[in-house]
């Protein structure tokens, strides 16, 4: 395949990895976010426990590797953000690629909030900020939540962590791939893994950490003929291994050419299990314990997402012996997985700007990075941030992700028949072999598995109003923003690239 000057240097002002090694880094550190401490663990304790893992190896192997080599095949051979990525493969696709760079730009609001949240409650472990009642303490005098509703009451403690966190955020974005978002993976992904490993430690040392360990691995079979059970898998591992963002097509798209990909993937796919075991046993033996300490089953005390974060976790530090050890552990763990995890949803934004204005790193940079910023801060230092960070996070996870895998699934495999090519770019260097299984996983199996997931959820979603939200809340915030990235999504298809954005290039031939 070859490549025109006007491509070159297209691609050499966009930005590099400097290794594979680098790559791999901001990979995982995309991969392993909050999802994976304090949504796995739950989402296997209560899908069957030890036998969670066989529904969570099949999607792993059938779903997310396979999707994960999609993804890195789009990036790697057509070298762009996720929408020139798709621009590239036929322009009709586009619109896929902005889809995706709309959820990324609302995750990116709500999530950073909850770094914030982290931040503070790892210097508030310290003195135990939170005194006998965490749960009070988090959400009232912490984030003063009240009714639900709209405020405008900005709320100091939440104010100041998260223009740390932007602070912070617009510096390393406006560093470049290299020597922001690279150099990011390799300073925090060992400290995290050090970091919470001492945690698991620490964890294990306490009294009724067994009965915690014995609780989540305890198999019960009978969940595998359970189809609620085998959804929790699938949704777990695309949530999990960052999948359906446009995080690794971006992320692929910075590699150089001439690399193993699928040798790469599998790398990034196991090393993210990996840390959700781990988190796993971290979080289960500290819930044994907390259980053990209150006298009751560890079913009463086990919970995910923020209640075990910020409700139960600072109520395991004020009993544990050396507790602020344990609480710095975990909430500075929350704030390096998702500081990373940030860095790759924002990157997928920018990188989308800068290919199609073609503008440079600093003003992409800050045309994205400041109104974000300023919808975190008011959306989220005010009272009213829960409740939205809720319902968003419910409906965007969903309606956004999900459904933009299966739609891209179908139209690669249907609508542009892009498959064969791909899988032909991935075997040019990859260490995997890729195949005809590939092909029809992608192209039937896993569409229908996960058009089954959603579904479901759309049911559920209609039959029981999610949360107690008042139905204006659920709608303007749930469905209304799902519908908007949709919308805006497939407006930004309408501007026409830069004379300069070579889009005939490469991958135009199996057209
Ligand atoms: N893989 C990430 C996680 O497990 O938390 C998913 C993710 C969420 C990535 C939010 C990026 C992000 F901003």
């Amino acid at each position: 395949m070859s490549t025109t000057a006007g491509e070159d240097l297209h691609e050499a002002n966009r930005g590099l990895f400097s290794s594979r090694r680098v790559f791999i880094l901001a990979a995982i550190g995309s991969a392993v976010g909050l999802g994976n401490i304090w949504r796995f663990p739950y989402v296997a304790y209560e899908n069957g426990g030890g036998a969670f893992i066989l529904p969570y190896l099949v999607a792993l192997l059938s779903a997310g590797i396979p999707f994960l080599f999609l993804e890195y095949a789009l990036g790697h051979k057509h070298r762009g953000s996720a929408p020139l990525s798709f621009a590239r493969l036929s322009r009709r696709t586009e619109g896929l690629g902005w889809w995706q760079v709309g959820v990324c730009f609302m995750i990116a609001v709500y999530y950073a909030a909850v770094v914030a949240w982290a931040l503070s409650y790892a210097f508030l472990s310290f003195g135990r900020a939170w005194g006998d009642d965490p749960d009070a303490y988090f959400f009232g005098d912490y984030l003063q939540a009240g009714e639900p509703g709209v405020s405008l009451d900005f709320v100091p403690g939440v104010l100041i962590p998260l223009l740390a966190v932007w602070g912070v955020l617009i510096v390393i974005m406006a560093l470049g791939v290299q020597n922001g978002v690279g150099r990011t993976a390799v300073i925090f992904i060992p400290i995290l893994l050090l970091a919470f490993l001492a945690l698991v430690i620490q964890a294990l040392l306490l009294p009724g950490a067994g009965a915690g360990l014995d609780a989540l691995f305890a198999p019960n079979w009978s969940a595998l003929t359970d189809p609620v059970v085998w959804a929790a898998a699938y949704g777990q591992i695309f949530f999990s291994l960052s999948i359906g963002f446009g995080i690794m097509i971006t992320y692929s798209s910075y590699v150089k050419r001439r690399t193993d990909m699928t040798g790469s993937a599998m790398v990034v796919g196991l090393s993210n299990s990996g840390f959700e075991i781990l988190a796993g046993i971290g979080v289960f033996a500290a819930l044994g314990f907390m259980a053990q300490a209150s006298g009751v089953a560890v079913g009463e005390v086990a919970t995910s997402g923020i209640g075990l974060a910020f409700v139960a976790f600072p109520a395991i530090v004020n009993e544990a012996p050396a507790g602020a050890l344990l609480g710095f552990l975990f909430f500075f763990s929350l704030v390096l997985a998702g500081f990373t995890s940030l860095v790759s949803i924002l990157e997928v934004v920018i990188s989308a700007v800068r290919d199609k204005f073609e503008t440079s790193r600093l003003r992409a940079t800050l045309v994205v990075t400041i109104p974000c910023a300023l919808i975190s801060l008011i959306g989220f230092s005010t009272a009213s941030g829960l409740f939205v960070l809720d319902i968003v996070d419910h409906f965007i996870n969903r309606f956004g992700i999900l459904l933009v895998a299966v739609v891209s699934m179908l139209v690669l495999a249907w609508g542009v028949r892009a498959l064969p090519g791909l899988r032909d770019h991935l075997n040019t260097d990859g260490s995997v072999p890729v195949r005809g299984w590939w092909i029809a996983l992608i192209s039937v199996v896993t569409p229908i598995v996960l058009g089954f997931v959603l579904v479901r959820e759309l049911v559920t979603v209609i039959q029981e109003p999610y949360g107690e939200y008042p139905q204006w809340m659920l709608f303007t915030f749930g469905w209304a923003a799902a519908v908007l990235v949709l919308v805006v999504g497939f407006l930004l298809t309408r501007i026409r690239w830069r004379p300069d954005t070579p889009i005939h290039g490469r991958g135009r031939e199996e057209e």
